[in-house]
């Protein structure tokens, strides 16, 4: 076992750690010697590293803080990474008010999740860390969310948001010894984020073919290629460890170089 990051032990829980870059997160940081408590909304049953928590919902959440705390008795780490994005136009300048069109509805949805969920599991681990006066909190952010992305206006807003909480929670809770840190990924391998409605959408909104739509995510980044999971599952782990102990209030582009959505 590799033991430069000197994770071991260290209690960490990741929200939507059942598929893709959150899946990839629990897999590095527990072949690291952490312990890990994936908190997702597709799981059936508790176990001791999976806890089905919807993280929109502030009694699951708690619920799920609670369980950590009463097996464990610390959090060391949480990284907000359940996040959800679908490609929709402000206007359908050639169909106004089709689908691909965002209402409020569709506002409301990825707000809540991507930035309320991301507000409330931050507070309730934020209360335990206080105490202990220490802690690491990442939030899993987009390049989107600092440049805006054609399609994606609703999806990069609550990127953007949550990069604002990082660096205003850095601010508050610095002093307790609590980093705050945002990782911004690119275009990412396939994940779930990437099912067919997402590229027939991003087809329709940006006028391109499918496979249009993914070459040009791939030449968009300087490297000319997808990011994989592992490479945003590295730059976490070592954020949460020691290793990174004077990163806080920033975010880390994971990114192959692209910073405009
Ligand atoms: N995939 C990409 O290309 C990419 C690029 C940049 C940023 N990101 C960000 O990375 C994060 C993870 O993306 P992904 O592609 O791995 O997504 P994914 O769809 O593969 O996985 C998301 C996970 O979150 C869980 N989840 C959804 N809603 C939940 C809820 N209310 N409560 C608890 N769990 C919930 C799902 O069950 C799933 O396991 C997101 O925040 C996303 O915005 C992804």
């Amino acid at each position: 076992m590799n033991d430069w990051l000197d994770v071991q032990d260290k209690v960490i829980v990741v929200t939507g750690g059942a598929s893709g870059i959150g899946a990839a997160i629990c897999k590095e940081l527990k072949e690291n010697g952490a312990i890990v408590i994936s908190a997702d909304r597709s799981y059936k049953k508790q176990t001791a590293h999976k806890i089905p928590c919807d993280i929109t919902n502030a009694d699951d959440v708690q619920h799920m803080v609670d369980q950590v705390i009463q097996t464990y008795d610390k959090i060391d780490g949480l990284v907000n990474n359940a996040g959800m994005s679908m490609p929709r136009l402000l206007v359908d300048s050639t169909k106004p008010y089709s689908h691909y069109e965002m209402d409020l509805d569709f506002v409301q949805k990825i707000f809540t999740l991507n930035v309320f969920g991301t507000f409330l599991c931050a507070q309730a681990a934020a209360r335990i860390m206080i105490k202990q006066e220490s802690g690491v909190i990442i939030n899993i952010s987009s390049e989107c969310g600092k440049e805006g992305s054609n399609a994606q206006s609703a999806y990069s807003a609550t990127k953007g948001a949550v990069e604002s909480f990082t660096r205003s929670w850095a601010k508050e809770l610095g002093s307790y010894g609590i980093r705050v840190v945002a990782v911004a990924p690119g275009p990412m391998e396939a994940t779930a984020l990437w099912s067919e409605e997402y590229k027939r959408s991003m087809s329709y909104c940006r006028n391109v073919t499918m496979s249009d739509v993914r070459r040009s995510y791939q030449t968009s980044t300087l490297l000319h290629r997808e990011g994989r999971l592992e490479e945003v599952a590295n730059t976490v782990a070592f954020l949460l460890s020691d290793r990174a102990s004077y990163i806080t209030g920033t975010t880390i582009n994971v990114s192959g170089g692209k910073s405009r959505g």
